[in-house]
């Protein structure tokens, strides 16, 4: 009866109300439909997410989400066999709509119902899209989320390290945002790099003098407003070759640290497995050039395989949910309705999560 499994996947962990209809097949799985609405103009003019906001547009949307992602798969509950939801980690208030709009939707059509670990749903989505076979290592980039992760199964997670303070996502977004460009900043920052000189500005590289594969993002936004400031002071006010350049600097450091701590993390994972497996990597970051071709240097020059999953499928969307409610039913995993919404959900439960909460939630 599992061979080919029809799921419902929900995600509403943070700014984003998805919905999707996700087929399993014996090998492989198809997207039927991947509903995502999101909620960038309730928050614009906050400058960040407001949980309250958030918690309430998914109140409202989650139903209209479902009904959408049922008729782009033009199917309907009736042939839905699993409802899988994120259970955590986020933001508190979301993730509780979508548990209970999963439970109530499981108990009125006597369905089988996974949480899921929003993590979890980034990290195996290289699967969803390439079947990727485990184990592998995964670099999660997001505005929320930057952590390396050991890959071995469907509920077997290493945390290999992380950031200790700012995602990189958000450190391009605070960022931007010093330099008056407007959000999300990531990619205004890339684009303003462009032109720009990256060796005009000293900036620091961030614990690369540690061993290890922990990171830190937020001492760069610093260096950014200290080198803006100091231009400012002297000149009386940024030109575009000024913010060009900062723009270039701040995008090299980030993209040295990430390639950098990622050949620790292969190496790391190399020793644990004994020979180095494939990189993945997930996260609206992963859209950016420089990190991306970082990355695919770092996987050419360890022999493995580099898998990059499509950006509509790297960001937070619920066929990822989906997928993963899918692999773990198989492997035996079902909730009931004591399923518990957990705002803090680390992955590999021997690492717990490091510092902060992060705009967009927890970084677990
Ligand atoms: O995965 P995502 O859509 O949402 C979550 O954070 O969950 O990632 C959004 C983040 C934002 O911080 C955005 O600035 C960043 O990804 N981002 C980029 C680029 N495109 C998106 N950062 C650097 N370069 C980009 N091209
Ligand atoms: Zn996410």
């Amino acid at each position: 009866m599992t061979d080919n499994l029809t799921i419902l996947g929900l995600e509403s962990s943070c700014d984003d109300t998805a919905a999707a209809v996700v087929r399993m097949r014996e090998h492989g799985a198809e997207i039927l439909s991947s509903v995502v609405l999101g909620q960038d103009d309730l928050h614009g003019s906050f400058g960040g997410i407001v949980p309250e906001i958030a918690a309430r547009a998914h109140a409202e949307k989650l139903d209209i989400a479902v009904n959408e992602a049922l008729n782009h798969a033009e199917t309907s509950l009736d042939r839905i066999q699993l409802v899988a939801a994120t259970a955590g980690p986020g933001l508190i208030g979301g993730v509780l709509s979508g548990v209970m709009t999963g439970k109530a939707i499981a108990a009125a059509r006597g369905l089988p119902l996974v949480g899921v670990n929003h993590l979890a749903g980034h990290a195996l989505t290289p699967r969803l899209t390439d079947g990727l076979a485990y184990p592998y290592v995964m670099l999660l980039v997001s505005g929320g989320h930057c952590q390396f992760l050991l890959v071995e199964g469907s509920d077997r997670f290493t945390r290999l390290g992380g950031t200790i303070d700012d995602a990189p996502g958000e450190a391009f977004d605070k960022s931007a945002r010093l330099l008056g460009l407007s959000q999300p900043g990531g990619p205004m920052i890339e684009r303003e790099a462009r032109g720009g000189d990256a060796e005009r500005f000293r900036f620091p590289r961030p614990l690369l003098d540690r061993p290890g594969c922990d990171m830190s993002f937020s001492g760069l936004k610093t260096a950014l407003l200290r080198a803006r400031d100091e231009v400012i002071a002297e000149k009386g006010g940024l030109t575009r070759r000024d913010r060009a350049d900062l723009c270039a600097g701040f995008q090299g450091a980030v993209a040295d640290v990430l390639q950098e701590k990622t050949r620790r993390a292969l190496t790391e994972a190399g020793r644990i497995l004994s020979a180095p497996p494939a990189l993945a990597v997930a996260g609206g970051v992963a859209a950016n050039q420089l990190v991306r071709s970082g990355l695919e240097t770092v996987s050419s020059e360890f022999g493995v395989a580099f898998v990059a999953p499509p950006l509509a499928l790297c960001t937070d969307n619920a066929a990822m949910i989906a997928y993963a409610g899918g692999e773990l039913f198989r492997a035996g995993r079902i909730d009931d309705m004591t399923l518990a919404a957990r705002p803090r959900w680390p992955l590999d439960q021997r690492s717990p999560s490091l510092l902060g909460g992060g705009k967009k939630g927890a970084k677990a």
